[in-house]
């Protein structure tokens, strides 16, 4: 299984989306998969101009000459797309986002009724045939995951590919405040990575455990007063 991963966190390695991301990673590559992983903060990628040479003039290919040129082959030639990205407003990064729309150019502009019945377009390439997801949010509650994962399963679907599973978890800011909280679910994580590539899938029930919330919303709230005298301190602020 040919993987390949983005991290579309701002904060590239020193944020927490890595730190989970590269967990799942090392469990995949221990099962056999072959993994690229990309730091986007790294890449010069603009936005998509919506121009359509891509539909219209050159079937297949973005107008545009930029990182995206890196990424388009493992796009294309990967059996894995791993998302990871942390929740930025309500929704995936704008790093990831971008790479998502730059993406279109996969498709052709006629319009067929898909597997699912919908009017989509056809592909003139495609994008790995399966996508899974790795995030974390900074607030503590499960909900603030809710719009991201149903854009990366509509993105999913729109791109003809199925979404395999999402690994969500809340509560970054009292993960950076205390982060051996985070070191036992980074060995599930990993586990779960490893499962995913020797048998292509991850039970749900395993999933479940590795999305429940690390702290409960009392420990947060404690563990982000901390936080909040930290980052007092760091404005020059003594009240
Ligand atoms: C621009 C921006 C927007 C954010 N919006 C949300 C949000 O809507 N909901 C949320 O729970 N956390 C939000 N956060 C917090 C991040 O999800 C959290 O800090 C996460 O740990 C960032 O990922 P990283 O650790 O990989 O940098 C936001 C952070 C930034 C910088």
């Amino acid at each position: 299984m040919n993987v390949i991963a983005l991290n579309g966190s701002a904060r590239g390695k020193k944020g927490i989306t890595w730190k989970l991301l590269d967990s799942f990673l090392k469990g995949l590559s221990e099962g056999g998969a072959t993994v690229k992983d990309i730091q986007l903060k790294e890449l010069n990628i603009s936005y998509c101009r919506a121009c359509l040479t891509c539909m219209h003039k050159t079937p297949g290919q973005c107008a545009q000459r930029d990182d995206m040129d890196q990424l388009y082959p493992f796009l294309r030639e990967s059996d894995l797309f791993v998302m990871g990205t942390p929740v930025y407003t309500d929704s995936m990064s704008a790093q990831m986002k971008t790479v998502m729309d730059r993406c279109i150019c996969g498709m052709d502009p006629f319009l067929r009724i898909d597997p699912a019945n919908r009017v989509r377009h056809p592909f003139n390439w495609t994008m790995p045939s399966k996508f899974f997801l790795v995030s974390t949010s900074g607030f503590p509650e499960v909900d603030s995951f809710l719009p991201l994962i149903m854009t990366f399963r509509a993105q999913a679907a729109n791109f003809g590919c199925e979404s395999i599973g999402e690994i969500c978890i809340p509560g970054s800011i009292a993960l950076q405040m205390a982060p051996q909280l985070l070191e036992p679910r980074l060995d599930l994580i990993q586990r779960a990575g490893k499962m995913l590539a020797v048998h292509e899938k991850i039970e749900p029930t395993f999933l479940e455990e590795i999305n429940k919330p690390i702290v409960t919303r009392e420990q947060y709230l404690e563990i982000s007063a901390k936080y909040e005298a930290w980052a007092r301190k760091s404005r020059g602020q003594t009240t």
